[in-house]
Order: structure tokens, then sequence, then C-alpha cells
């Protein structure tokens, strides 16, 4: 069974202060649900309703957030606003919820690392919040990268192409084309500056990666930034051929930038 997901939640959201101070950047909303809900709901319907935070400090809004509030029950129960819980309400009822804590940033390899005991032997898949992306066809992007998966049986990782003055905020990749939208990756550079990139292919923060992806994790030197990265991981799996990337069919907004955030809200606005 493939019914987990992590989600790396320890950083800070710098790029949101001051609104990020004593609150999680993952509970920013896009209209009048948080960031950390659309992801929970995108791997939910994907099947992956086992959800593990990879959680730290100031990040206990979190919890709260899928959990049942006594209060809030008892003084709205009953009454019309009662319909504003009903999301949360079933996503709550359709998941478990895990939590660890990444004790030091070390980078998003060290984090999912960090996930390791609770994951176990297991396929799973990895959200970043900030990557909020919604499908074109109806089908999440987790939903078309678990298709991914059970076809080929090998890591997946979300792609799109990215601007030349985007590219050193990646990972990049390349590879061979063996199916419509499915690259067989042989190459993949973290953030490299625009004349080492292999392409203008970015890594988008979805990811379905097979649990052998630990066992390389726990031996990785640090690469950029100094940070256990899991783009060099995955490059371990690629010099074997099995990492795919998928150019997923549907809408990424940067939720990690201001404009990206607001683009995001106003496309939300939009086809609400
Ligand atoms: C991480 C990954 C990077 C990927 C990006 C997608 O970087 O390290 O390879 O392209 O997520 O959002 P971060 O943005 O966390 O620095």
């Amino acid at each position: 069974m493939k019914t987990k997901c992590l989600f790396p939640v320890a950083g800070y959201g710098t790029r949101f202060l001051p609104a990020t101070k004593a609150m999680p950047k993952e509970m920013l909303p896009i209209l009048n649900k948080p960031l950390i809900q659309y992801g929970v709901e995108e791997a939910a319907a994907a099947g992956l309703t086992d959800i593990c935070f990879v959680t730290g400090r100031t990040k206990r809004a979190i919890e709260d957030h899928f959990d049942i509030s006594f209060e809030l029950e008892a003084s709205i129960g009953g009454t019309k606003k009662e319909e504003f819980l009903s999301g949360i309400r079933s996503l709550i009822n359709s998941c478990t919820f895990s939590y660890t804590r990444q004790l030091q940033m070390l980078g998003l390899g060290h984090a999912i690392l960090t996930g390791k005991k609770i994951i176990g032997e297991e396929v799973f898949g990895v959200v970043l919040a900030d990557d909020l992306c919604f499908g074109q066809t109806g089908d999440g992007v987790m939903t078309q990268m678990m298709q991914v998966y059970e076809k080929f049986q090998c890591s997946v990782v979300a792609v799109e192409e990215v601007a030349d003055s985007e590219v050193s905020k990646f990972g990049i990749v390349s590879g061979e084309e063996i199916e419509d939208g499915i690259i067989r990756l042989d190459t993949m550079i973290e953030k490299p500056p625009l004349a080492e990139a292999p392409s203008r292919l970015g890594i988008i923060g979805r990811y379905v990666l097979t649990p052998d992806i630990f066992d390389i994790l726990e031996y990785l030197e640090p690469g950029r930034n100094g940070e256990i990265q899991i783009t060099d991981a995955l490059m371990q799996q690629a010099s074997e051929g099995r990492v795919l990337g998928y150019r997923f069919k549907g809408q990424r907004f940067d939720c990690g930038s201001v404009e990206g955030f607001v683009k995001a809200t106003n496309y939300c606005f939009a086809s609400s």
C-alpha cells in the first residue's frame, strides 16, 4: 500500500516576515484556506492519507489546524456557520497525522531523512506546500505522479520549464524523453548558475520517492549552500536510471514568494 506523504514544514518563511514571525508560513491563507491544507488535500486525493509532517519550533498551529477545536465546535455547532468547517472536518476524518521535529535546518534532504522512522520501507510522496499546484484535468499533480510511479516503479519528480533568471533557484534536470512528458533523468544539479545548467527544466515541489533514498541520504555529503540536498540523493538513483521527471498537467504557483502568493490568490479568487 502506498499511503504516506511527507510534508517538510520546518522552514522559517523569512520572505514573509513579519507575518511569519510567530506563525508558520504554511498557515498563510490563499483566500480562506491555509496553504498547507491545499497540499494535504492534494495528497489525500492521490490516496496518500497518512500525512507525516517534519516540523519545527513555532509550527504548532499546523497540529492544531488538523485537530478538532472543541471551543469552536461548541460555539458554532448547529449554526449556519458550521458549513465553513465541513471541508477541514472531512479531511481530518479521512487522514492520519504524524509529526516529527527537525532539530536543525540542514537542508531539504535532511528534512526528508528526518521522516525516515515514520515512513519506513514504503514508497512515499513529498509535498512542498510552498509550491501550490492545481491539476488541469481534475487529477491533482500528486495523483498524476502516482500514476507515473505505478507504471514505472521508480522515483518521480515534477518538472516544468523555468525562466533563465529563475534557474539558480531550482534543482535543474535533464535526460531522455521516453514518453510524452516523461523523462528518464541522467543529470540533476541543485541550483546551478545559468552557465552550468543542463537545461531549463526545474524541479517543482512534488516527489514520489522509493525508500532506498534514505540509505543514500544517510551518507550524503552537504551540497549546494552547505545543505543536504534531496537533488544530490536523487542523482545517485538517476545514475542507475531510476528517476523520472514528469511534466505535470496543471499550474504551479511559487507561494514562497510574495509575488507568487498574490498570483495564486488572484487565480483562486477568479475561479471561486
Ligand atoms: C527545493 C529543492 C529544489 C526544488 C525546489 C522546488 O528548493 O531543493 O531542487 O527545485 O525546492 O520548489 P528550495 O526552494 O526549498 O530552496
